[in-house]
């Protein structure tokens, strides 16, 4: 496999990082992942907007322009032979070779990274439903920073592994924030309803596209604070990220949720035509 390391195309086994950089002793760094179908970067300017959103709330330049970093993942893509992928993209703060402060050493360099990850032809057609529960989140503030600081959302998410199940719903006091890689979207009665951009919740790009393909079809799609108990009275629950695109809770903290969900199927061919036209 061939990556992508500060500046540099190479094989993955001669990709070296320092261990002084602050990614690894601090997670002091961003990252984003995005779609590709057919080579195509599936909405690239929403990606890169929210990149320089995160490296600017921690105080980071990369000096890549939008056209730039696109160009390295078309490479990635040509030079691996990937057709349908993921692109990871990664940018810590760097290393000062014997230092570990707290603070911003001088002289640091931000350490880019980038890999893509093939995506298995299943992955593209089929659509296996999840079971998830609902855990206390324990994350931080700032969860519109994309940071590589994921701590609390694997262990989250570790835990619902050990049981078999797929997915942790994020919530604070009442309310439901999101998913340990994903957003929570519900529908009632015929509308969407999902939590608002807030600090503590990533402003999902799968979640953005939902809502643009409600708007464009006329589905009412409301952003408003969602409740434990709204959730557990919905008619259908969904999970949306870049990884799992547009997926259906089939149980709920070990309760069967109902599998006909015409509002899912109708948003899933929509999403599904997106993806083609784009
Ligand atoms: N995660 N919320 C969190 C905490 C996430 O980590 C993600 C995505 C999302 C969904 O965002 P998007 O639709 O832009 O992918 C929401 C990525 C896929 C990951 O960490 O692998």
């Amino acid at each position: 496999m061939i990556v992508y390391l500060n500046g540099e195309f190479l094989d993955a086994h001669d990709a070296k990082i320092s261990p002084f950089d602050r990614g690894f002793l601090f997670g002091d760094g961003v990252y984003e992942v995005c779609a590709v179908y057919q080579r195509h970067l599936y909405e690239w300017a929403a990606h890169c907007r929210r990149l320089f959103l995160s490296l600017q709330r921690v105080h980071l330049s990369l000096g890549y322009s939008e056209q730039q970093l696109a160009d390295i993942a078309h490479q990635l893509l040509e030079k691996n032979g990937f057709e349908n992928a993921t692109v990871y993209l990664q940018i810590s703060r760097g290393a000062v070779i014997g230092k570990r402060d707290h603070f911003y050493t001088p002289g640091l360099v931000p350490t880019i990274f980038a890999y893509a990850n093939p995506w298995p032809e299943a992955m593209l057609e089929q659509r296996p439903t999840l079971k998830v529960i609902t855990l206390a989140d324990q994350r931080w503030q700032r969860g519109q920073i994309k940071s590589v600081n994921l701590l609390a959302n694997t262990e989250a998410r570790q835990q619902v592994h050990a049981q078999q199940l797929d997915e942790a719903i994020l919530t604070r006091g009442d309310e439901v924030v999101e998913g340990t890689s994903s957003n929570v979207l519900l529908v009632k009665d015929g509308s969407v309803i999902t939590p608002p951009e807030q600090p503590y919740m990533l402003t999902g790009i799968t979640r953005q596209v939902l809502r643009r393909l409600a708007n464009e079809n006329g589905l009412p799609f409301i952003e408003r604070r969602v409740s434990v108990n709204e959730l557990n009275d919905a008619d259908e629950i969904w999970i949306t990220s870049t990884v799992r695109e547009l997926r259906l809770v089939s149980e709920l903290n070990g309760k069967a949720m109902p599998t006909n969900a015409p509002v899912f199927e109708r948003m899933r061919e929509w999403f599904n035509a997106d993806k083609c036209r784009a």
